[in-house]
């Protein structure tokens, strides 16, 4: 094996596999590197020891992860992993495997179209006023000037959007966090992390039963929750199973990619000032900016389980039956290939194929709600706290390494000159 490493990142470019130590560079910078390199070596598709004990390979080009999305030889669902792969995410996280995610047509159909229907980009305009008021309750709550951490308001606005539109008390919010946390990196290489994990798929399931049967009970209103409750009970679209575990990818899905959108994109506009100040004083950019934070660092930033279903190749590399394939989205949406100057970044990019919410059947759900929550998001953080700056240099941020397929940071910590009032004009 011929490992070519540096201090910044560890990357192999050789024939050997990378180390899975590849997926927690120290920071995303010094992951933008390492994906550089990968691309550079002549092969799109390399090895990598990860999850641990599999045939596992990594795609880092534009062209090689759009094919890969929609190629019908790589399965989405569980069953078409290793067995001890298998095993282990049902024995530790069963209440994961019965969504769409984990689904292959026709399943996949079924299993997504409901939800879908009510993820539609007109349904989410009519959300945007909410989505208003509740970010400017937030910002509302912050002191009138000091510090705050970022990150705080960026996991609050989306996980209260969610819930809202769920039909999910809100006062459970910890609890579905902390469920959340251990749920979305299913599953781990050490027993212990396991035993977290199934505590945490045990607890949201409980949760999530309770939950359907208090709205049987008391009756159905016009939330998702409602809304899927009498699909499954009246037309037998789900079973009670799908159900639950439809509701726990929701809700895992609907607030930390999003938090991350809002706390990469920050700190994203903290790197370049430039880009930062031109936001605050166009705020009808959102729109374009928002893609483009969504292109510059992902919050999801490799895809989701993925398994060949037989031999194949991918761009020249064989790829045995049962191996797993991780596209990796920050590589392709900086491919030199796909994008003008890619690591520069330009909140007025146009037409901007970025990958950051996947690609063709599995494409995100959610895109259309948590776009309206960047472009809400973004403006009025900027627009009510003038003076918005990092209290610490941007090389110290830590990032979240958790196991899972999100990206973001620990922390956010900013301070502020003034908070505005919700719609008083700066001047
Ligand atoms: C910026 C925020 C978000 C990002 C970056 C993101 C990213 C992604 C990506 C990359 C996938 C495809 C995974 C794959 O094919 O391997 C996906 C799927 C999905 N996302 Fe999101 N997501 C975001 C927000 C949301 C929200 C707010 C919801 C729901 C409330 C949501 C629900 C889903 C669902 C249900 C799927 C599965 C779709 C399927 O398998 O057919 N996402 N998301």
């Amino acid at each position: 094996m011929t490992a070519e490493t540096s201090d910044a990142a560890p990357v192999t470019t050789g024939a050997g596999p990378l180390p899975p130590e590849f997926f927690t560079a120290p920071e995303a910078g010094a992951t933008h590197a390492a994906n550089a390199k990968l691309r550079a070596s002549g092969c799109p598709v390399h090895a990598i020891n990860y999850p641990p004990g599999g045939d596992a390979y990594v795609v880092a080009d534009y062209e090689t992860a759009l094919k890969s999305f929609s190629d019908p030889r790589l399965s989405k669902q569980v069953d078409n992993a290793p067995a001890w792969f298998r095993d282990l995410l049902k024995d530790s996280s069963p209440v994961l495997i019965r969504n769409m995610i984990t689904a292959d047509p026709p399943e996949h159909t079924r299993l997504r179209r409901l939800v879908s229907r009510a993820f539609v980009p007109r349904r989410m305009a009519l959300l945007r006023p909410r989505i208003q008021e509740i970010t400017d309750e937030l910002i509302d709550a912050f002191p009138e000037s000091g510090e705050v951490d970022l990150m705080e308001f960026a996991f609050s606005l989306p996980m209260r959007v969610i819930c809202e539109f769920l039909g999910v008390p809100i006062a459970d919010r910890p609890d579905l966090h902390a469920w959340g946390h251990w749920l979305s990196g299913a599953p781990f290489a050490d027993e212990e992390s396991n035993r977290k994990l199934k505590w945490a798929s045990d607890s949201v399931e409980r949760y999530l039963v309770d939950l359907l049967e208090e709205r049987r009970r008391s009756g159905l209103g016009d939330d998702l929750v409602s809304i899927l409750l009498k699909a499954a009970d009246e037309e037998d679209v789900f079973t009670n199973d799908e159900l639950v575990s439809t509701l726990v990818l929701l809700i895992i899905a609907g607030h930390k990619t999003t938090a991350n959108l809002i706390g990469n994109g920050m700190q994203a506009l903290f790197a370049q000032p430039d880009q930062l100040e031109l936001l605050r004083a166009r705020p009808e950019l959102a729109e374009s900016a928002v893609e483009e934070f969504l292109r510059f660092e992902p919050p999801v930033y490799r895809g989701t389980l993925r398994v060949a279903t037989q031999d194949m190749e991918l761009a020249g590399c064989p790829i045995p039956k049962e191996g797993f394939v991780h596209i990796l989205m920050d590589s392709a949406n900086r491919d030199p290939q796909a994008f003008e100057d890619p690591d520069r970044l330009d909140i007025t990019r146009g037409s901007n194929r970025h990958l950051a919410f996947g690609q063709g059947a599995h494409f995100c759900v959610g895109a259309p709600l948590s776009r309206v929550e960047g472009q809400v998001a973004f403006p009025t953080l900027l627009r009510r706290l003038p003076g918005l700056a990092l209290t610490v240099p941007h090389d110290q941020l830590e990032w979240v390494f958790d196991n899972s397929t999100s990206r973001g940071l620990k922390s956010l910590p900013v301070r502020y000159d003034a908070r505005l009032a919700a719609h008083e004009p700066e001047n």
